[in-house]
């Protein structure tokens, strides 16, 4: 499958068409940014780190019975993809508190949340991805009730298979990131799961191994990125 037209440039991807209209070719870059983009870098093999880790996640998730847009590999740094609808609302759960959480409500970082959080955020990076809920969701038309119960359904189902895939690996699943779009009516995740939108922290030592590494300037983003592919079992080269 070739791509054709480029139809949107993401921050760390880059989406074009393919000459069958119900695929879509995900491109990985090595672009990383924080604060809205308003900061970015380039690290070397992290396009390639995320597209793989990416399709090794997506697969856990549909093994698990959670429909996912992932088709196949294509590439180091492309997979091929159903095209979605996409919902402008990201579903994130929270297993410990850490980043906004704690910033919002000064708990302490770490603190254990049982049962888990579930929020809601809005895509709109000029308006800094304000929190929202249900009510938001409906109000403006993002999403309809049934539609988010089934999406909020299936983050704790992934956050169920993805805690225990990580424990087993040696790491904790702090909190993440899901998007999803509509494939036929049916709800279906889509975007990504990476170190770029969890947060992971080794078990024994709770280094950080996401993205807060290069957040808070901490250095050696894409070496983690790869511990946690190689502790997973992702193969990269
Ligand atoms: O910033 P916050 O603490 O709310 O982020 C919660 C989780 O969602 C983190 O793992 C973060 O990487 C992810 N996230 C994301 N994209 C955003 C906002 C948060 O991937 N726009």
């Amino acid at each position: 499958m070739q791509k054709q037209a480029e139809l949107y440039r993401g921050k760390a991807k880059t989406v074009y068409s393919t000459e069958n209209p119900d695929l879509l070719i995900l491109e990985f870059r090595n672009d990383t940014s924080a604060g809205d983009g308003a900061r970015i870098e380039q690290f070397d093999r992290k396009g390639m780190v995320n597209n793989k880790f990416n399709h090794f996640i997506m697969e856990k998730l549909a093994q698990a019975g959670i429909p996912t847009q992932m088709e196949a590999l294509l590439s180091d740094t492309e997979a091929l993809v159903k095209k979605l609808d996409m919902v402008p609302v990201e579903c994130v759960v929270r297993n410990r508190a850490a980043g906004s959480l704690v910033k919002r409500l000064g708990v302490e970082e770490g603190m254990v949340l049982h049962p888990p959080l579930f929020d809601l955020f809005l895509k709109d990076d000029a308006h800094h991805d304000p929190m929202i809920n249900e009510s938001y969701c409906v109000t403006f038309g993002w999403v309809s009730s049934e539609h988010l119960a089934r999406m909020r359904e299936l983050t704790l189902k992934a956050n169920q298979v993805l805690s225990a895939l990580f424990d087993q690996a040696g790491l904790i699943l702090v909190d993440f990131k899901l998007e999803f779009g509509l494939f036929n009516g049916e709800v279906v995740l889509g975007d990504e799961f990476s170190p770029d939108g969890a947060r992971l922290w080794d078990k024994e030592t709770l280094d950080k191994m996401d993205k807060d590494r290069f957040r808070q300037s901490l250095g050696g983003v894409v070496e983690a990125y790869e511990m946690v592919a190689q502790r997973l079992g992702v193969t990269l080269d």
